[in-house]
């Protein structure tokens, strides 16, 4: 019986209602599949939802017609005061790990296999099946008659927690099975976390952080993630965490001579139940013996990066049920399956300090020294913070506890600090706005998220990228001077700065490798010849940033002289055309680092020499000096274009009306600007005088 209490609105429950819902219980089971397991979905979003509105209607009208299996249920009930207990009816068993992350983990298994089969070495090899292991929660699912009645997890083996509620909001788990699985069937598999839908996560739960919301926090890593979401007791926090699912075995299952399914294999019964709509990875292979294994761990290890998921190692299992049987148990490890580990790619390790490292293109990198840990299959000592955005979100300082990640050949990155490990305040990062190689000011520019030394030529850092930028073919030439003659001349420090290269000499040369006489003096020839440059590929071969080709060979047409380029202020640069506020900023900060006029000096002293020439005559500028103010709407032209021709010819446009305005151009419905520019006895024109002015001039 239930009881409506607003009355009978809702209408009276029809049979079309009742087929109406399980018409559409099947229609978003059979979407909800092919969207989160089989991630090829039929239909759109929002058709999707429309069907979910429909059925929530429904069942909201008709809360009789709601069941534990409705797609309705996903979305998490009310919270817990404490989880249930759950007694398994078999045992979920750990598996015994092959602490070897080697080959010969593999081969340990195999040799245990076949000594307590009694195979002799002239038998053929053990037929095994080899997955992933996942790494997140062990979860049993309990579906009687078809409808998932109950999840738990493992506990200690013998009994876990109901967490029944939580585990109905994982879209990959099915609620309802097709009419052809067993009247009772225990489904075993791991809850996990992609590793996309953990950041994503993350990256949310920084956002409430930075909101001021309380008791929200960080993950350290996916698995904890997905263990935290599982053990929720408010089933809507839980729904909020993107969950997944694999299965990987059976506990409770009705029997063959009740009508249930008869296994012989395990690969065969992993396709079933892949075939009832749980998700099954796809790297479960066959393999044959120990050979194969290897193979397998060998092939995953190389990949494992690539993968959308954490996986800690691999599992292998005795392929034939019976065999397995035969093998049985030793305490609560099955001796036909082990799992076969891979080096952890995250550990705990301590801050030692921050230091900030300069690029080969002066890129200033904040790095985190760590006390050494092996992680990721090496010992690491440094890892990088990125820039000062990424340093200050991770809020990295000395002393600190942090999570460390190598992963692959990706270089070592700090993951996330422990804060509540953070035993005294130390103080919070702060980016240099020096260089720590060679002293000069390192700047940010906007937009951008990385600080750059600004030293260039005669920044240690940058010597060889700089050498290598100046003897360019399209600089100032210099042939032959390639890669490994710059690494040599720098390692060696014959050459420190760029106007070394004009100082070498046949003996330094000779003592170095593969420098036959001939090439030395070939090379000395080529320096000989680059002294004679242009100022272009001279101005172009200071690998000043943002100066481009195209930018120097402007910069030299327009001022003709080195000196006027060096002393040009801001305003001036900007006449140039190419040249925007990005570019000339970057030109005078270079010039103004004393060190950088000295490299030029001394390369002028070693007789790098070019012809100078007067500065390009100045485009005659009809409307120079004078201010205009544009106001209203022209009949022609827009306001923006009226401003574009006046600035074109040289002119200036203000905001407001002043006794320095020249003009004021007036269109229709002008206001305020046009009864100043009376009161003030301003020149009041309109668009036809301006077009006049501006044609008057052109010629
Ligand atoms: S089989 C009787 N297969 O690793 C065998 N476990 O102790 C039961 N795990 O508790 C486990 N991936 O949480 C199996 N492909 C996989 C697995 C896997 C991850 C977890 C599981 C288990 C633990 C091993």
């Amino acid at each position: 019986m239930t009881f409506d209490l607003f009355g009978s609105d809702s209408g009276a429950l029809t049979s079309h209602d009742k087929k109406r819902v399980l018409a559409l219980h099947a229609q978003l089971h059979a979407h909800a599949y092919r969207y989160h397991v089989l991630d090829d979905p039929q239909i759109p979003d929002a058709e999707y939802d429309r069907l979910f509105s429909e059925l929530q209607a429904l069942e909201s009208a008709h809360p009789e017609l709601q069941s534990p299996d409705s797609p309705t249920q996903r979305v998490g009930g009310k919270p817990l005061a404490q989880f249930a207990s759950v007694r398994h009816r078999v045992p979920m068993l750990s598996i015994r790990t092959e602490t070897d992350t080697e080959a010969t983990g593999a081969q340990h298994f195999d040799t245990r296999v076949r000594k307590e089969l009694g195979l002799t070495a002239s038998e053929p090899p053990v037929d095994y099946v080899a997955e992933l292991k996942f790494d997140g929660l062990a979860i049993s699912l309990r579906y009687e008659a078809g409808v998932l009645v109950q999840a738990a997890t493992r506990g200690d083996g013998e009994t876990g927690e109901d967490v029944t509620q939580n585990i109905r909001t994982i879209r990959q788990i099915p609620l309802r099975l097709p009419a052809n699985a067993p009247a009772v069937l225990e489904v075993r598999g791991e809850v996990y976390m992609r590793r996309a839908d953990f950041e994503a996560l993350n990256e949310r739960q920084r956002g409430k952080i930075a909101q001021g919301v309380k008791g929200e926090k960080t993950f350290v890593n996916p698995r904890n993630a997905a263990a935290g979401a599982v053990r929720q007791l408010d089933p809507a926090i839980a729904a909020q965490r993107p969950l997944s699912f694999f299965a990987y075995g059976l506990g409770e299952v009705t029997p063959p001579d009740e009508g249930g399914p008869e296994f012989t294999t395990h690969f065969a019964m992993l396709q079933t139940l892949a075939s009832w709509g749980f998700p099954v990875a796809g790297q479960v292979e066959q393999a044959q013996g120990a050979t194969e294994l290897i193979a397998y761990h060998r092939r995953m290890g190389a990949s494992r990066d690539q993968l959308p998921f954490d996986i800690d190692g691999v599992v292998y299992k005795v392929n034939a049920l019976s065999l397995q049987r035969q093998l049985g148990f030793v305490t609560r490890e099955p001796r036909w399956a082990v799992a076969h580990k891979y080096p952890a790619q995250e550990q705990l390790t301590t801050v030692l300090g921050v230091d900030v490292q300069v690029g080969r293109t002066g890129k200033l990198t904040p790095v985190a020294k760590l006390a050494p840990v092996f992680v990721g299959g090496v010992t690491v000592t440094n890892a990088t913070l990125h820039n000062e955005d990424e340093a200050r979100r991770k809020d990295v300082r000395v002393g600190d506890t942090v999570v460390v990640r190598r992963a692959g050949d990706v270089i070592p990155e700090v993951v996330s600090v422990l804060l509540e490990k953070r035993v005294h305040d130390a103080p919070q990062f702060t980016m240099p706005h020096q260089c720590p190689v060679c002293g000069s000011v390192a700047v940010r520019e906007e937009g951008e998220a990385d600080y750059r030394c600004t030293g260039g030529l005669f920044c240690g850092a940058q010597r060889k990228e700089a050498i290598l930028h100046f003897a360019h073919r399209r600089a100032v030439e210099v042939d032959g001077l390639g890669d490994k003659l710059v690494e040599q001349l720098v390692d060696s420090n014959i050459v420190r700065a760029l106007p070394d290269l004009y100082k070498l000499g046949l003996v330094a040369l000779s003592g170095l490798d593969r420098m036959a006489d001939k090439s030395a003096n070939n090379l000395l020839e080529a320096l000989e010849k680059s002294k004679q440059t242009t100022l272009s590929r001279f101005v172009f071969g200071l690998g000043i940033r943002h100066v481009g080709e195209a930018t120097a060979k402007e910069l030299a047409r327009h001022f003709g002289k080195l000196d006027a380029i060096m002393d040009a202020p801001v305003d001036a640069l900007l006449e140039v055309s190419d040249v925007g506020p990005i570019v000339a900023k970057s030109l005078r900060t270079f010039f103004d680092q004393p060190h950088n006029r000295e490299v030029v000096e001394q390369l002028r002293a070693c007789g790098v020499t070019w012809q100078e020439t007067e500065p390009a005559p100045r485009a005659f500028m009809p409307l120079s000096g004078k201010t205009f103010v544009i106001t209203g709407t022209l009949p022609n032209l827009s306001r923006d274009e009226a401003k574009e021709r006046v600035e074109a010819a040289g002119g200036k446009v203000a905001g407001s009306v002043s006794k320095k305005t020249d003009y004021v151009v007036a269109g229709a419905d002008a206001g305020s600007k046009l009864v100043k520019a009376q009161a003030l006895g301003v020149a009041v024109i309109d668009e036809t005088a301006l077009l006049v002015l501006l044609a008057e001039h052109a010629n």
